[in-house]
């Protein structure tokens, strides 16, 4: 989703901020552009399309500037054209602003702002407020916007400048992320670290409220009711090379082909063999409260929900604590019961994602107890839950999450043993699962010697335009899974269904032109899953098994077979969603898809 970067120092602004845009890009955008002073005026430049547009655009500029502003949008209000890309500027073209969110009372702004003579330009939501800034300016530009973000409504992350006070950025907070990066006599602003990773890793999270005053040798920090906060600088642990290609064509693949050690880092010191058990220290938890856990509530968006449906299978399953996963889009707007021992397990990637923080919130208001599964060091949500467990999984750049994912299922299977163990599970089975997962890395790595198999695979199916997915189980979410990603990636239109549940409905659809993933691992409903095959193959249906390694029967009824390593069953998800994750990659890209940055789609979505 949007993107902000902006600096302030002695170097040359543009070609910082272009890198900046540039490590950006995975979010999902549709228009760039910058701001830069220059002799005390405001060059603006901005296109729709990709950051290479804009590169074109400024290719030779060559003009002293030691502060500027750079946006990626991600259309909201306003086709996504030159007019409505960001910066913005009010008239006279004096200050330039970058938004990330949605102003909601911009309809109300627009009509006061028109009443005392000011004229829109744009479509968005966003130019109400340069305008606004404008109007409340009285020599202290600071204060100027300060005051008109008092009175907005709604999310925003931004960054101004001024031509009036060149060498200031004005940078303010609500409900979208903003970091301002420190380094030697130059200062930086963002929406994600990545933008400034090259040159800093010494970051300063603003909180929600927070507007910060940002010149090359200092920072000032205070609420927007004007009350001085003394910034608590963190320092970032990832380096440059994770957020780089590193050889492989696109991010996905080499996140795709990075798990084994991701799921490694997720279960680093984590395992305690000798009393078949997980430690997990950031739940911030003494046994007794993790004792009285009576329920859980997962809460979630896209493959972080996929991720808790899984959750659910495993947690009622060893520990036998009843569990509900929920779409935060949903949660939010319910009247959900918690009762204090209901606790909530949040699970975000970004640690960002609206919704999920929305979610969060609302149950923390009816007094549970939350704790977040976060990629994100430092993310909203890491910060604003009461504990939690990060996956480690290092930057995902990929829009559609794959690491991520089963770094996720990794930490969840250490919180099911954890758990499962305070309960009713004993030290042998507790050792069974333990063991089991530390072996799934290797395992994981054995799958990609079938990746020829699955580029061929693709091959003959990558023109179809529908797709099914089936599971049982605990492989139903990995179906759901495997069709998100095929659809986000490729445009194919993909569904996942419970194996069973085809009968009443789909089955409708199945010809000789529907190809079906089946999920169909040696586990108690096999046979069951074996006569669903039967009934696709029956009507001509295409069957693509995912199937457990020596399982020779099934060669015998799928058209193909992509076989995985066998694993304790509650932990297959693990290993079964890698196929499918590889067979969405070579289709998107034998379509010649936008593998890294699907179209409409954003990494982080920011916006209800
Ligand atoms: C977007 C991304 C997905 C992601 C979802 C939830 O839709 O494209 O890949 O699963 O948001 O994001 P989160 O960061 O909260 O896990």
């Amino acid at each position: 989703m949007c993107g902000i970067v902006g600096y302030v120092g002695p170097k040359p602004v543009l070609p910082i901020l272009m890198a900046g845009l540039k490590r950006l890009e995975y979010r999902g955008y549709d228009s760039s552009g910058v701001a830069l002073l220059h002799n005390h005026s405001l060059i603006v430049t901005k296109t729709p399309g990709k950051i290479a547009q804009l590169e074109k655009l400024v290719d030779g500029f060559d003009l002293e500037s030691n502060c500027g502003i750079g946006h990626t949008r991600w259309a909201t209000h306003g086709v996504p054209n030159q007019l409505n890309a960001h910066p913005h500027t009010d008239t006279p073209e004096e200050i330039a602003l970058v938004h990330n969110g949605i102003i909601e009372n911009f309809r109300t702004l627009k009509e006061f702002l028109e009443r005392q003579g000011f004229k829109m330009k744009t479509e968005t939501d966003t130019e109400v407020l340069v305008h606004l800034i404008r109007f409340n300016y009285n020599g202290d530009f600071t204060e100027a916007v300060r005051r008109a973000l008092l009175q907005v409504e709604g999310t925003y992350g931004i960054a101004v400048i001024s031509s009036k006070d060149p060498n200031k950025i004005v940078a303010a907070r609500m409900g979208s992320p903003l970091v301002i990066g420190h380094g030697e006599n130059e200062n930086f602003v963002a929406s994600d670290v990545a933008a400034m990773l090259d040159h800093t890793n010494q970051v300063v999270y603003l909180e929600d409220g927070e507007i910060a005053t940002v010149t090359p040798e200092e920072y000032k920090i205070t609420t927007i009711e004007n009350e001085k906060i003394a910034p608590q600088i963190q320092e970032v642990t990832w380096t440059l090379d994770q957020i780089e290609k590193g050889g492989y064509e696109h991010f996905m693949l080499k996140e795709i082909h990075e798990q084994p050690a991701t799921l490694r880092n997720a279960m680093r010191g984590r395992l305690n063999f000798e009393e078949a058990i997980s430690r997990l220290n950031g739940l911030n938890l003494q046994q007794e409260q993790l004792r009285q856990i009576k329920r859980i509530v997962i809460t979630a968006c896209g493959t972080s929900w996929h991720a808790g449906l899984i959750g659910e299978y495993m947690i009622e399953e060893l520990a036998r604590i009843p569990v509900e996963v929920e779409y935060a889009s949903e949660f939010r707007y319910r009247s959900p019961v918690m009762e204090p021992d209901t606790v909530m397990f949040v699970i975000s990637q970004s640690g960002e994602t609206t919704d999920t923080q929305a979610a969060m919130r609302e149950a923390k208001k009816h007094g549970a107890s939350v704790f977040g599964i976060v990629n994100v060091v430092g993310s909203t949500i890491a910060r604003e839950s009461d504990g939690g467990v990060y996956i480690h999984a290092g930057p995902e750049i990929g829009v559609a999450s794959t690491k991520a994912f089963t770094s996720q299922l990794v930490v969840l299977s250490l919180i099911t043993l954890m758990l499962a163990r305070m309960r009713n599970l004993s030290f042998q089975q507790g050792q069974e699962f333990i063991e089991a997962l530390e072996k799934i890395p290797e395992k994981a790595e054995k799958i990609f010697e079938s990746e020829d198999q699955i580029k061929k695979i693709a091959e003959q199916y990558c023109q179809t335009n529908n797709f099914l997915y089936l599971g049982r189980g605990i492989n139903f979410p990995v179906a759901l899974e495997g069709a998100l990603k095929l659809k986000e990636i490729s445009y194919i239109h993909a569904e996942g269904y419970p194996a069973a549940e085809m009968k009443h409905g789909p089955i409708a659809l199945i010809d000789e032109n529907m190809p079906v993933v089946v999920i169909a691992l040696k586990d108690p409903v096999y046979e069951k899953v074996m006569s669903n095959i039967a009934e696709v193959r029956t009507r001509n249906g295409q069957v693509i098994a995912i199937a457990t390694e020596g399982d020779t029967e099934i060669a015998e009824r799928a058209n193909h077979v992509i076989y995985i390593p066998e694993t304790h069953r509650l932990l297959s998800p693990l290993l079964s969603v890698i196929p499918l994750q590889l067979l969405a990659y070579h289709i998107a890209l034998l379509r010649g898809c936008h593998v890294d940055q699907p179209r409409n789609l954003a990494k982080s979505v920011t916006v209800e």
